[in-house]
Formats: structure tokens, sequence, C-alpha cells
């Protein structure tokens, strides 16, 4: 595969979340908020994010592998780990990198329901244009991109080019 065009610098991607950290603070002050982190993908998005919010936050994270081939998600999740900690009545914001088709977060919503949280929202990066999902209510958006597979700040490409301070376009896959 080739990095292709780059759709959105570091620049930009500071001053989004720089925003969307701004946001957070406004609506969770005064409220226990802990910040749950999708790995892999995630751990650039909440390393950023979380020192905009200024807030005495927790952060927790859980590790996903969802089934499927290297660009196409299956909706089908294996937890590879866990919460730490118990989030019954607390302030939960689930943070992602991507949403494509919606199946990890809707799997994820689901479970972490169940644990009885006092809220739980979404924030995410990047969120697919043009894809057919079902309706998902992400409180805090970054960027919608077109459908196409993007790599760097997070996203992979057969687990590689995660450390791109940009995000750009797969050129061609193969
Ligand atoms: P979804 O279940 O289809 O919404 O996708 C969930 C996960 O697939 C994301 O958290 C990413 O890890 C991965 N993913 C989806 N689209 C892309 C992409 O364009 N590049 C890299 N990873 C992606
Ligand atoms: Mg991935």
């Amino acid at each position: 595969m080739k990095i292709g065009e780059v759709l959105i610098s570091a620049e930009e991607i500071d001053a989004k979340l720089a925003e969307m950290g701004a946001a957070i603070t406004e609506d969770y002050r005064g409220k226990d908020l802990i910040l749950i982190g999708i790995l892999k993908g995630a751990f650039v998005v909440m390393a950023d994010l979380a020192r905009h919010i200024d807030l005495p936050v927790e952060v927790d994270f859980m590790a996903i592998s969802s089934y499927g081939s290297a660009t196409k998600s299956s909706g089908v999740v294996r937890i590879l780990k866990d919460l730490d900690q118990e989030i019954e009545g607390r302030h939960v914001l689930i943070v992602e990198d991507i949403v494509d088709t919606g199946l990890t977060i809707q799997y994820l919503l689901k479970n972490l329901w169940v644990r009885k949280p006092a809220s739980l929202s979404l924030a995410a990066l990047l969120v697919k244009d043009g894809i057919d999902r079902p309706p998902l209510d992400v409180k805090y958006e970054g960027f919608r991109i077109p459908p196409k597979f993007v790599i760097g700040y997070g996203l992979d490409f057969n687990g590689k080019y995660r450390n791109l301070p940009y995000i750009a376009v797969v050129e061609d896959e193969e």
C-alpha cells in the first residue's frame, strides 16, 4: 500500500480536539467523569483529547478485537481487556478513533449500559459519511470523512501507521 492524500493535518486535529475538550469540560463540570478509550486505535486521541479537558477525569481502557478482514468490520467483537473498574453510577464517555459501520460501538454501548452508568456518551474523532448504519448519537464528533480507508493518528493498516501524526487515505490496499 501507499500513504495517499493527507485528509486532516496534525494542526487541524489539535484545533478540533481543543474544541471538543472545551465542550466536554463545560458539559461535565461538577460531575464524576471517566473516559474509556477503545484500544488500540483510540490511544492517540485519548492522550490528546484528555489534555484538552480541564477537569479531574479518570481514564480507563478496553481492548477489543473485531473479527473481519483488514479493512472491513464484521461487528463480531471480542473483549481482550476489560475495564479495571466499575462504572455503576458514574458518567462515562467512550473515546473512539472512528465510527465506520458503527457495529463496534453499538456492541460496546450495549455491553456498558448493562453496568448501569449514570450516563454513557460517545466522542469520536472521525465519522465516515455515506455509510449505512444504525442510528448512533455521537455527542462529540470531530470530522466527517468520505467512506475511504484511512490511516494515522491511531488508525492502522495491518497494525502499522498508527504513529502518523495526521490522517491520510490509503492509496492501494494490496
Ligand atoms: P466499525 O465497527 O465499522 O464502526 O469500525 C470500528 C473499528 O474499525 C474502528 O474503531 C477502527 O479500529 C476500525 N476502522 C474502521 N474504519 C477504519 C479506517 O478507515 N482505517 C483504520 N481503521 C478503521
Ligand atoms: Mg483497527
